[in-house]
Order: C-alpha cells, then sequence, then structure tokens
C-alpha cells in the first residue's frame, strides 16, 4: 500500500483537528490578516466543507471572535472554477481539494489564500472578470444571428472535435493565470488593458479560430493578440501547462495562434503593397 493510501486510510478512520491558516482580507484595497481556525475535520471532507464549518463557527484557535470566512464557489464538482484558491502553496479548485490528501493527521495544518493576480473582493474571494473581459478582448464566440433557425451547423471531422473538445472545457478559473510568471495584477487600467493577456483566452482563441463558422472572426482575433499584451509577451516558461486542472495543451495553443499570428503579419505586410 502507497504512504499516501495508508495516510488516507488513518484518516478515514475518525475526526481529527486540523489547523486552517487562512489569508484574509475584509475588502478591497484592505491590508490583510492572517488567521488560525481549528477545525474538527471528519473522513473525505473538502476544504469548502471545512469552510463551511469555518462560517459556522468564526472563532479563532486562540478563542477570538471574527467575521465568517468568505469565499465563492458554485458547482462543487470543478467544472465551474469559481472557488479556485492557493492551498499550501499551490493554486487549484478548493472543492476537489481532498483533506484526507492534504492534512491526513491530526494537528496538520493546511494553509489558504486567495489568488494573487486577481483583485481580492473579500478573504478568499477574487474577482475573475478580468479573465471575463480578456475572453471579449479575443472575441472568443461563434458570431450567429439567433433570432431564427439556421438549421445545421457545419460538419466536424473526429480529429477537429477531439482538439476543439478539449479546449471547450476550460472553466477560466484562472490557475494557468495565476502559475504564469508574465501575468501580472494591474490595478490601473489603462496598464491593465496592454498586459499580458495570459494562456486561457489564446487557447480559447484557438478553440473558435478553429470553428468553421467562428473563423470569420480570426482575423480580428490575431490582431487582438499581435498587439501588446498578446501572444509575444509569452515568455515560454509553460508554468501554466503543469497547473491547469483541466489539461488544456495551452502551449500547443500558443504555438499554433503565435504561427497563425505570423502568416497573418505576412498576409497584412504583402495585402498593403
Ligand atoms: S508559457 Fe509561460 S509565459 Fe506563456 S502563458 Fe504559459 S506560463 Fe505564461
Ligand atoms: S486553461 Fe485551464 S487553468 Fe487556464 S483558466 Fe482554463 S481551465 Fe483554468
Ligand atoms: S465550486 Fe465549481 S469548480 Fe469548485
Amino acid at each position: 500500500m502507497s504512504a499516501i493510501a495508508t495516510e488516507t486510510t488513518k484518516a478515514a478512520e475518525s475526526t481529527r483537528t486540523v489547523h486552517f491558516r487562512i489569508k484574509r482580507c475584509d475588502g478591497p484595497g484592505k491590508p490583510s490578516r492572517w488567521e488560525v481556525f481549528d477545525v474538527p475535520v471528519p473522513a473525505h471532507a473538502n476544504v469548502i466543507s471545512c469552510l463551511q464549518w469555518i462560517a459556522a463557527n468564526p472563532t479563532t484557535a486562540d478563542g477570538k471572535a471574527t467575521t465568517p470566512v468568505v469565499w465563492e464557489s458554485s458547482c462543487l464538482e470543478e467544472v465551474c472554477g469559481a472557488c479556485t484558491m492557493v492551498i499550501n502553496g499551490k493554486v487549484r479548485q478548493s472543492c476537489s481539494c481532498l483533506m484526507d490528501e492534504y492534512a491526513p493527521n491530526d494537528g496538520d495544518t493546511i494553509t489558504l489564500e486567495p489568488m494573487s493576480k486577481f483583485p481580492v473582493i473579500r478573504d478568499l474571494w477574487v474577482d475573475r472578470s478580468r479573465m471575463f473581459d480578456a475572453l471579449k478582448r479575443v472575441r472568443a464566440w461563434v458570431p450567429i444571428d439567433g433570432t431564427y433557425s439556421l438549421g445545421p451547423g457545419p460538419m466536424e471531422g473526429p480529429k477537429e472535435s477531439e482538439t476543439r473538445y478539449k479546449l471547450s472545457e476550460c472553466m477560466t478559473c484562472g490557475c494557468c493565470l495565476e502559475a504564469c510568471p508574465q501575468y501580472h495584477l494591474e490595478t490601473d487600467e489603462a496598464a491593465w488593458a496592454t498586459s499580458f493577456i495570459g494562456a486561457a483566452p489564446i487557447s480559447q482563441a484557438r478553440l473558435f479560430n478553429e470553428h468553421e463558422t467562428g473563423a470569420v472572426l480570426k482575423a480580428d482575433r490575431l490582431e487582438a493578440l499581435m498587439g501588446p499584451g498578446g501572444i509575444n509577451d509569452c515568455g515560454n516558461a509553460q508554468n501554466c501547462v503543469q497547473v491547469c486542472p483541466k489539461e488544456i495543451p495551452l502551449t500547443e495553443s500558443i504555438a499554433t495562434i503565435g504561427r497563425a499570428a505570423t502568416f497573418e503579419a505576412f498576409r497584412r505586410f504583402f495585402q498593403s503593397r
């Protein structure tokens, strides 16, 4: 039996006390502080269920009454990306983070922090809207008139469908942006508009460029990615692909869009002569 399996079996046997060290912040622009909570953790608990216990019992380990910790979650099955946070130094979804793996023993400590590349709204809840703005920037949609029936869409081969299905699994969780050394938290709107867009929107541009109908906006998407903050700002560190919970081939998408942007630049150059 592996060491993890042994620890997991041990953890499953009884409720244990785990120290939750949580980075807290009362609101945008407010200073942050650490608070520790001692949580009775039953077998098979996940981080969210422990946060729910803390919300119902907002008293720190040293007996001080405090406010309930705030976080965001929705699907609870690693589909929406809302519960993403930094757990023991690594960005991931908290709903799928099992305590039996992360803190199997009585007296273990687990550390929770909000993602650092997004503005904090409160405690572990961050504002991911800059990622959704980036999807608008690269026109990540298929432009169709939905006011009347257009009949069946274009046929897609199994190979293309397999490639695009994988790309479509992106849940805009932000893990790839959190891990990227080129992606920064910009509070200034003007600086944000020209700062690196990150791997997820680049990969979504590829998803829609490779759709037969979506391809009509290909030149617009490439234009957005050829400018400041676009594809050329990627330093190819490949952290993004390592942390993506959906195992999306982000570096392959970056290379594909990089090649398409080069062709587009040549096309424009020769067209203008
Ligand atoms: S390859 Fe590196 S620089 Fe480029 S998006 Fe991924 S993590 Fe960021
Ligand atoms: S590409 Fe992966 S890590 Fe990045 S936002 Fe999408 S699902 Fe999350
Ligand atoms: S709550 Fe949706 S991914 Fe965790």
